[in-house]
């Protein structure tokens, strides 16, 4: 008789045979910090995106429940899971797109800044799996601080000589949600309706978002503006505060980072038009990283837009963010190369 473990293979490999044989448009997407607060929303709702025919579930803790949990969803793709290092390997061979949310996120009190100590040898370590199992694949890098994250992976791949910039993605979408959410409140609008492109980067005053260009076009007044400005910047600290200990967004995250998820499948399978905000290697300023809209294709990040005209209190805001930026860009270069 064959072993339950064996049965179960069995009949994942029919799973995916089958999937195959139809021929429906498929990606591997494996999450690398799977069993956190972001990692199982951000799971379950990958499991139910018909992009995706293989998902794998990568953690130091925990993935074995996750994913056993999460496989019993009846939607299309197949779930594996993954439990510490020795595993890396396995959770990446073969992927085509890779998250990772792994790490320590903020307790009230502290900057993103502050989890620069332990998520930097995180990430470094995540990225060198990488570069020797995956180094096609896209990176959506969620842990923070995103500013210095994006710089560590991009070193790291540099050093294995996999690195392709076009290919690694800081994601900003939380702060384009919460900005959607926030403005459409104001506007009386259906946050569905309104886009508000934030640039810069992911921390305090380096999330700037560009409010004379949101679309619809409206007019909001000087308190509007940096009422909004301001609650687009905090939102994340809004959450932490209220979680009083217990964590920061990890719900809305999941949210914002399938929505970002979703927008490079749709680009790795050639769909025209697919443009969102990230945080890339940049020429729109003189900093080598920077947030803005990029247009999202078969080889990643294809093109990134111009940060279009501002307006002086934009322009005093984009001073501030790049100094900052420009500090947390180098953090995350020296530790690589200290
Ligand atoms: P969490 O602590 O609930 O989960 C993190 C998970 O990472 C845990 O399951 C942990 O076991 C795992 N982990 C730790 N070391 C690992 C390693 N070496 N390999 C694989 N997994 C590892 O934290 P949460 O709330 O899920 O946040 C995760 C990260 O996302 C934090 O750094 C947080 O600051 C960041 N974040 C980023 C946002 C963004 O907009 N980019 C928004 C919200 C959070």
């Amino acid at each position: 008789h064959p072993s339950n473990l064996q049965m179960e293979e069995n009949s994942s490999l029919r799973a995916a045979n089958c999937r195959a044989k139809g021929g429906a448009p498929g990606f591997k997407v494996a999450i690398l910090g799977a069993a956190g607060g972001i990692g199982q929303p951000l799971a379950m709702l990958m499991k139910i995106n018909p992009l995706v025919s293989v998902l794998h579930l990568y953690d130091v803790v925990n993935s074995p429940g996750v994913t056993a949990d999460i496989s019993h969803m009846d939607t299309g793709a197949v779930v594996r899971g993954f439990l510490g290092q020795p595993q890396l390997e396995s959770a990446l061979t073969g992927m085509d797109l890779v998250i990772i949310p792994a790490g320590v996120p903020r307790k009230p009190g502290m900057t993103r800044d502050d989890l620069f100590k332990i998520n930097a040898g995180i990430v470094k370590t995540l990225c060198e799996g990488i570069a020797k199992c995956c180094p096609n694949a896209i990176v959506n890098l969620i842990s923070n601080p995103v500013n210095s994250t994006v710089p560590i992976a991009a070193e790291v791949f540099k050093k294995f000589g996999t690195y392709d910039p076009k290919r690694l993605l800081g994601v900003t979408m939380l702060d384009v949600v919460r900005a959607n959410t926030f403005v459409a409140e104001v506007l009386g609008l259906d946050p569905r309706e309104v886009d508000v492109p934030v640039v810069g980067g992911h921390s305090g005053v380096t999330i700037l978002p560009l409010l004379s260009q949101v679309k619809p076009p409206c007019t909001l007044t000087k308190e509007e503006s940096e009422y909004l400005t301001n609650r687009i910047q905090n939102g994340g600290t809004e959450v932490v505060e209220a979680k009083a200990g217990a964590g920061s967004a990890t719900l809305s995250m999941a949210y914002a980072a399938v929505k970002f998820a979703d927008a490079c499948l749709r680009g790795l399978r050639g769909d025209a038009g697919v443009v969102e905000c990230a945080f890339v290697a940049s020429q729109v300023t003189e900093l080598p990283f920077f947030a803005s809209k990029v247009r999202l294709g078969r080889t990643g990040a294809e093109e990134i837009y111009q940060l279009g005209p501002l307006n002086e209190y934009e322009r005093v805001g984009l001073e501030k963010a790049k100094k900052e930026l420009a500090g947390s860009i180098q953090k995350g270069i020296s530790f690589i190369w200290k």
